[in-house]
């Protein structure tokens, strides 16, 4: 095989992606949108010559600053370890396909972080002009390392072109340009604006937790400012990733498609996300918008926590829908090349390499072809959707069965791709993690 395997226990290596990206989306989004807001709100402050609530975000800034950027980080790197780890190969051909984004990536980055520490340790000495354009260049460059990575994660789904099918021309930007670009660009910057007053929401709910009429009038008066403020990007985030939802549900293809329709899982995923952002619609409505003074902690945290549910079933989702391929139409969930397949099944799966032997006792044998073939999706005998429990009952001819078809009829998974004898040793391993009773 081209790379050695990694094995998580349970959770399985891919899962184990799933939660470091969700973790990574929270505050990626939020760097984003954050940004956009503060670079708004900052000239709105200065444009209404109002210092009370220009100091707001400049210690809205700081919680900014400090979160996105050291967590960020760490997040963002925790990706590409664990990627590197669980689908090299996936990994290596997108580096090769999309280098040229990558490099384009790393240079906003460094204007971001710039351009981040810039805007809050100069906040005031600074001249206001240029502090808003600093800060505009912020949230323009964040921006755009949204659009970058959201042209590659996009492409892993459908790498159909947008104008010109990338399979046919090796061009990076037919790559970029793919069909799901757009919406997902939309639903991505819908996201982070509304993300981004979530924890507006949540940072100012706790600094003014104490804050009421009676004791402070003042600040009441500026909480209240902030909260109502906020309550238009709010509206319209939900408004820009629920049009995006359906400009991307009406792109997918008939194949996802039909993932989406078969999986219980997703179909209750989805009805949570629509159920959610109704939710959310609701509550801003009869509260920032309707009733400012009734936002307290609690409220935000609702509201938080509703939000980044939300997110976390929209990434499931569109993470799910891609299987059986790790990067659509190229690299399988199987860690081989998809015009490999039919090669494969007559000179074997497995490949000697440097760093490993393969085993000549037919179990183990088979526990490899399995780490390989089966470990992206499925654990062994015990956590997410272990093969032993799915194969509680069945005998070897079963099992040898099931595998011979193992893309029909259930489409999420890729066609059997090894020997017979290849198919043989799986089986007995199988057989080995099959629940006893
Ligand atoms: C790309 C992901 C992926 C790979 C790789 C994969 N599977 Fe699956 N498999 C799935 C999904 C998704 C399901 C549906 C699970 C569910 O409904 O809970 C499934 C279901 C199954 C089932 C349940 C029976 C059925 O057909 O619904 C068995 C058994 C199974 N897989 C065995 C295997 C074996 C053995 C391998 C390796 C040779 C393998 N799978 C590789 C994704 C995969």
């Amino acid at each position: 095989m081209y790379y050695p395997w990694w094995y998580v226990p349970g959770l399985t290596a891919p899962m184990l992606i799933a939660v470091i990206a969700v973790i990574h989306v929270f505050v990626s989004h939020y760097a984003v949108g954050g940004g956009i807001l503060i670079a708004l709100e900052n000239q709105f402050a200065v444009k209404t010559k109002d210092k009370p609530y220009r100091d707001y975000w400049h210690n809205h800034a700081r919680f900014f600053v400090l979160l996105t950027v050291a967590f960020g980080a760490i997040t963002g790197v925790g990706i590409w370890w664990t990627i590197a780890l669980a689908s090299p190969l996936a990994t290596e051909m997108l580096i090769r396909t999309f280098v040229f984004g990558w490099a384009i990536e790393w240079v906003f980055f460094i204007v971001e972080i710039i351009a981040a520490f810039l805007m809050y340790y100069f906040w005031t000495r600074l001249p206001e002009k240029t502090h808003i354009i600093i800060a505009w260049i912020y949230a323009l460059a964040a921006w755009i390392s949204l659009v970058l990575i959201t042209g590659i994660t996009a492409f892993m789904l459908d790498s159909r072109g947008l104008f010109v099918n990338w399979n046919e021309t090796g061009n990076f930007w037919h790559a970029f340009f793919n069909i799901q670009f757009l919406p997902q660009t939309l639903i991505r910057t819908g996201a982070s604006i509304l993300l981004a007053s979530l924890y507006v929401f949540l940072h100012a709910a706790w600094l003014f937790r104490n804050v009421n009429v009676a004791n402070d009038p003042l600040n009441t008066q500026l909480f209240n400012k902030i909260v109502q403020r906020m309550s238009r990007p709010l509206i319209f985030g939900i408004v820009t990733v629920l049009l995006g939802v359906i400009w991307w549900f009406v792109l997918l293809s008939p194949n996802v498609l039909l993932v989406m329709e078969r999986s219980v899982l997703l179909n209750i995923l989805l009805v949570l996300f629509f159920g959610l952002s109704g939710l959310m619609t609701l509550l801003i409505i009869l509260g920032p918008i309707l009733n400012p003074r009734s936002i307290n902690i609690g409220f935000a945290l609702c509201l938080f926590i509703f939000g980044l549910t939300a997110l976390a079933s929209a990434e499931f989702i569109r993470e799910a829908v891609r299987k059986p391929w790790i990067v659509d139409q190229v690299v399988l969930g199987n860690q081989i090349y998809a015009n490999e397949v039919k090669e494969r099944q007559t000179t074997g799966f497995l490949r000697t390499s440097y760093w490993q032997q393969l085993p000549t006792e037919k179990v183990r044998l088979g526990g490899m072809v399995f780490m390989y073939h089966c470990n992206n999706c499925h654990a062994t005998n015990h956590g997410l959707s272990a093969v032993g429990p799915l194969l509680y009952g069945e005998n070897k001819e079963k099992i040898v069965e099931t595998i011979k078809n193992l893309n029909q009829p259930n489409i999420s998974m890729p066609p059997w791709s090894g020997t017979d004898e290849e198919l043989d040793a799986l089986a007995e391993f199988l057989l080995t993690v099959q629940p006893v009773n």
